[in-house]
């Protein structure tokens, strides 16, 4: 058996689906996914923060798209009340995780609305793989929603450590998206050797799930030690910890000294993240041991003391 069908098979039984297809990134599966689906005629609900690959399939399947405010499911539920009568089919999708915020998208209510709309739930847990839910299943596992979300995408590019994605799904959208989905018919897949360290990755997820509670403890120690000097985290719940500043020049200005200072945190800024929300993005790893947190929570309050980002006591 071709390794990529075994990477698929592993991946398809280790998120509990019928079936699952690989693509050469995350940014393909979300991209090429939603393009291959829906029509000019259908209609996409989607949250005002969803990733570019989302947006981008979006607009490439010419479907009509309605954007609701960040986690408001309310208002995603009086768009598609809005659609009872329209034709054409309707899509509900999320990230699972937030990349920019790290805040965790509100799937149960969500699915609920889905269900009560008749429209195809779909959740892109590229930040989720490998961090949430049991040995890091991912938010439809976290929340207990197997079965009720149609189209799961993941990440391999991100906690998986490798390089790739992949939607997982029933059989019949998988073999859709074999013939359907461009990126994934128009491109040359991954080498071997990276469908071979997937592989190698699941095998660890599967057997090690202490890294993920280290991950886990990790986060809260970190996240505590920023609260404590004082900086603005947001609205994170994950190991994406943003530390707002404000300004995009400010962010890049306190990135490149963090930099100098031995820590690397990217500055984030319009138009990634919303003008006047510009910030460094930190976030931690399984790997990371406490006098590494400690020197980066240290190095972080010293320069931006420094800086005026944070205010001298
Ligand atoms: C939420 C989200 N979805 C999809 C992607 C794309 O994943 P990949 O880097 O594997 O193309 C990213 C990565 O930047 C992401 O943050």
């Amino acid at each position: 058996m071709s390794i990529h069908i075994e990477l698929e098979r592993r991946i398809a039984q280790f998120k509990h689906t019928e079936a699952c297809v690989v693509f050469q990134s995350g940014f393909a599966a979300n991209a090429g996914t939603v393009s291959a689906i829906l029509t000019p005629e259908d209609h996409i609900i989607s949250d005002a923060l969803n990733h570019a690959s989302i947006i981008d399939g979006c607009r490439l399947s010419r479907a009509k798209i309605h954007v609701f405010a960040h986690r408001d499911t309310a208002a995603a539920g009086k768009i598609l009340d809005d659609l009872a009568g329209a034709s054409g089919r309707k899509l509900l999708i999320t990230d699972g995780v937030f990349s920019m915020d790290g805040d965790i998208g509100p799937l149960p209510s969500l699915v609920e609305i889905a269900e009560s709309h008749g429209a195809i739930m779909m959740i892109d847990d590229a930040h989720s793989s490998g961090v949430l839910g049991r040995n890091g299943r991912g938010t439809v596992d976290h929340f207990g929603l197997h079965g009720r979300v149609d189209i799961q995408v993941g990440t391999l590019s991100k906690a998986v450590g490798v390089l790739g994605g992949y939607v997982c799904g029933s059989r019949d959208l998988i073999e859709f998206l074999y013939h359907r989905a461009r990126p994934f018919l128009f491109s040359t897949s991954h080498p071997p050797g990276v469908a071979a360290a997937c592989l190698a990755a699941f095998e660890i997820l599967e057997n090690e799930p202490e890294r993920i509670e280290k991950l886990w403890d990790n986060t809260r120690y970190f996240k505590a030690a920023l609260n404590n000097a004082g900086f603005d985290t947001g609205q994170s719940e994950t190991p994406i910890t943003p530390i707002m500043v404000g300004e995009a020049k400010m962010a890049h200005a306190f990135s490149a000294a963090l930099f100098e200072n031995g820590l690397f945190a990217t500055g984030i800024g319009f138009p990634t993240v919303p003008e006047g929300k510009a910030r460094v993005r930190t976030i931690v790893t399984a790997t990371h041991t406490r006098e590494l947190l400690d020197r980066a929570a240290e190095i972080l309050t010293r320069v931006a003391k420094k800086m005026g980002v944070l205010r001298e006591n």
